[in-house]
């Protein structure tokens, strides 16, 4: 009897098979033989998978090699109780779900050993059919722990990736500071020198060229410094408020003239109520670096829209594009520090990262998506109430 499965011989197939029910591991544990062969005989006439055993620790041994759904056990055995097993399994099996089948059953009895953890008590004599029917819904409770530790697992398995990828960014953010620290200020007096050296030169039009270049190469390197020193916290952040659509203005107004003709159309949509909203100052440099991504994303000048709404706690800000979008696989890294698609000089990969840590610091989060049709939008949540609600919805 001990792990084979019961076959009736007329239909080729048992009972729960031809039923179309599931068959389960089942492991009996009891220390009297005539229950046990009973419940074997029982449970194999069903099609289940049976093995029997006379003591806990049987039965511990066999939880802890193979894998059982469901443990049918007695209460009153030596040297090891029902109780005591029922306590093992949730510690070292615990999809395994224990059924009780006792002889002295009453109701406190019965929510006592639940709260132990056993699925059901049964109370001898019963019924093969209430047996049955038992180990059916404790089967499809095993299904359920089981995918439920499968669930934990993954979760387990992301928070330690998660981990990992904050630990890493902590790091490069110490260097980082740490190099930007150090080439700050040579970078401020070489970019005076060329300055004062431009003055000088007079009607050189060459030299005066090469200083342009020097000039335009040099303040590029300023701001990337500015963008390693915001990143690593170093830098101090805009919290003085302005009025979300002033700021939007200025930020659009601000890429326009750095694009120049290259510039896309940029145009604001805020909801009438969300416009005057006061926020931190430097949400203008999120707005700037989510603007430029977007004109990035356009081979020839195209649309970007800026809206503002409020949905329910939530001020959401968003900027759309009509551009390439994003590949899937590239999609999980924007957010990376120094990820970037762009060509070398074009892009330092820190704009999305930057702009993620300033909202984080105003108490907001960023997403990003690509919708089927195409294009890219980026969304900061902020807290609305944080930034005056309650005016909000009174304009609403
Ligand atoms: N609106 C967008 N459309 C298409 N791709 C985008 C968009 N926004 C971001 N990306 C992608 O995300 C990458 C990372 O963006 P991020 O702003 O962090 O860095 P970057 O633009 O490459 O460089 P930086 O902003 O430092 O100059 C980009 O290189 C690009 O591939
Ligand atoms: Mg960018």
């Amino acid at each position: 009897m001990s792990g084979s499965t019961h076959q009736d011989p007329t239909l080729g197939q048992s009972p729960a098979q031809a039923g179309g029910q599931r068959t389960a591991r089942v492991l009996v544990v009891d220390d009297k033989e005539i229950v046990r062969t009973f419940l074997c005989e029982v449970l194999e006439l069903a099609g289940h998978d049976v093995t029997v055993v006379e003591s806990g620790e049987d039965a511990i041994d066999l939880c802890g090699k193979e894998l059982v759904q469901v443990v049918v056990t007695d209460l009153r055995m030596e040297p090891m109780s029902g109780e005591e097993l029922i306590r093992h399994l949730k510690r070292q099996a615990p999809a395994t779900v224990p059924v009780v089948l006792t002889g002295y059953g009453s109701v406190e009895r019965t929510v006592e050993l639940m709260r132990l953890g056993a699925f059901d008590v049964l109370t001898k004599p019963c019924r093969a059919t209430e047996i049955l029917a038992t180990i059916e819904k404790a089967l499809a409770h095993h299904d359920a722990l089981d995918a439920n530790q499968d669930l934990r697992s993954r979760l387990e398995a992301q928070e330690g990736k998660r981990q990992q990828v904050q630990e890493k960014l902590a790091m490069i953010g110490k260097l980082a500071a740490g190099v930007a620290h150090e080439l700050n200020n040579p970078l401020d007096a070489t970019l005076r020198c060329v300055r004062m050296t431009k003055d000088r030169v007079g009607d050189d039009a060459e030299a005066t060229e090469y200083l342009d270049i020097a000039h335009a190469g040099l303040l590029r390197m300023a701001d990337i410094v500015q963008s390693l020193l915001t990143f690593s916290r170093e830098a101090a952040v805009e919290q003085a408020p302005q009025r979300l659509d002033d700021l939007v203005a200025e930020a659009i107004t601000g890429v326009a003239l750095a694009l120049g003709n290259e510039a896309p159309r940029m145009t604001q949509d805020i909801q009438p109520g969300v416009a005057g909203v006061p926020v931190p100052r430097g949400l203008h440099q999120v707005v700037t670096n989510l603007l430029r991504n977007a004109a990035d994303a356009y081979d020839s000048p195209g649309k970007i829209t800026v809206t503002g709404r409020i949905r329910g706690d939530r001020l959401l800000l968003a900027v759309t594009d009509e551009g390439s979008g994003i590949p899937e696989d590239v999609l999980p890294r924007v957010f990376e520090p120094f990820f970037t698609t762009k060509e070398p000089g074009k892009g330092t990969g820190l704009g999305l990262p930057i702009s993620a840590r300033l909202v984080e610091k105003f108490g907001g989060s960023m997403g990003i998506e690509c919708p089927a049709e195409g294009g890219t939008i980026v969304t900061v949540s902020l807290p609305a109430s944080r930034y005056g609600a309650d005016t909000v919805q009174e304009v609403l």
